[in-house]
């Protein structure tokens, strides 16, 4: 594993327009160079390379940004005739990672086991890392994936998390299983990322929500920091 822990995700979801993402970059970027851990940001697909030109301008600056970039999907095609798809193949040179099987698109856009096999596979062939999420302990992980997001349904964007201790026991047992790198998502404020992470059983946090305002993003970090 290469990423330095603990390991965030901050996921934009549909929103931000190109102003507001690289704006959340500037901020970040400047205000978080103390963080030692590994930042990867999921902006949406069209603002990937723009966003993929702003960080390479600024790692090449002597205070270099500590943030890496995501997608939040690929298609589950490796390339050709589907319009409105974004393959792997086409973003490998611009992100490191890929969100893939997050309960949103299981529920919104039917994606089941088969298609987050391919979505993996893809991802892998071209050389970006997945960032499987399941929803439970139960859920089939796919060959050769790393990093794996705990995010249970109903903790995502309520308010209401899991509980550290169902966390941390969920996380035990992915690794038992597979020796992923573990994180966990759903509700993550700075209020509680510091109980999830507590331990080191816990190696990150997914974040949507308290990650749209970049101070609020800041604001979490800033607590891992004692
Ligand atoms: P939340 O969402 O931080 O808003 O709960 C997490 C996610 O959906 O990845």
């Amino acid at each position: 594993m290469n990423e330095h822990l603990p390991l965030i995700v901050a996921n934009f979801k549909a929103h931000k327009n190109w102003e507001k993402v690289e704006s959340w970059l500037e901020v970040v970027g400047k205000q978080a160079s103390w963080f030692t851990g590994t930042i990867i940001v999921c902006p949406s697909a069209p603002f990937l390379a723009a966003a993929y030109q702003k960080l390479e301008a600024s790692s090449q600056g002597s205070a270099g940004w500590r943030i890496k970039l995501g997608s939040q999907d690929l298609s589950k095609f490796e390339q050709g005739a589907y319009t409105g798809e974004v393959a792997a193949s086409q973003i490998s040179d611009i992100v490191d990672y890929c969100l893939i099987g997050h309960s949103e698109r299981r529920q919104n856009f039917a994606e089941d086991e088969k298609i987050l096999t391919q979505k993996v596979q893809n991802a892998i062939n071209a050389g970006i890392n997945p960032i499987f999420c399941v929803q439970n302990a139960d859920v089939t992980i796919p060959e050769n994936v790393k990093i794996v997001a705990y995010e249970p349904v109903f903790a995502i964007g309520t308010g209401n998390p899991d509980t550290p201790d169902n966390a941390q026991a969920v996380s035990k047992k992915l690794k038992a299983e597979g020796n992923y790198t573990v994180l966990y998502g759903g509700s993550v404020s700075d209020t509680n990322i510091k109980s999830f992470l507590k331990g080191g059983i816990i190696d990150g946090a997914l974040i949507a929500t308290n990650c749209l305002d970049p101070q609020q993003f800041i604001k979490v970090l800033e607590v891992l920091k004692s």
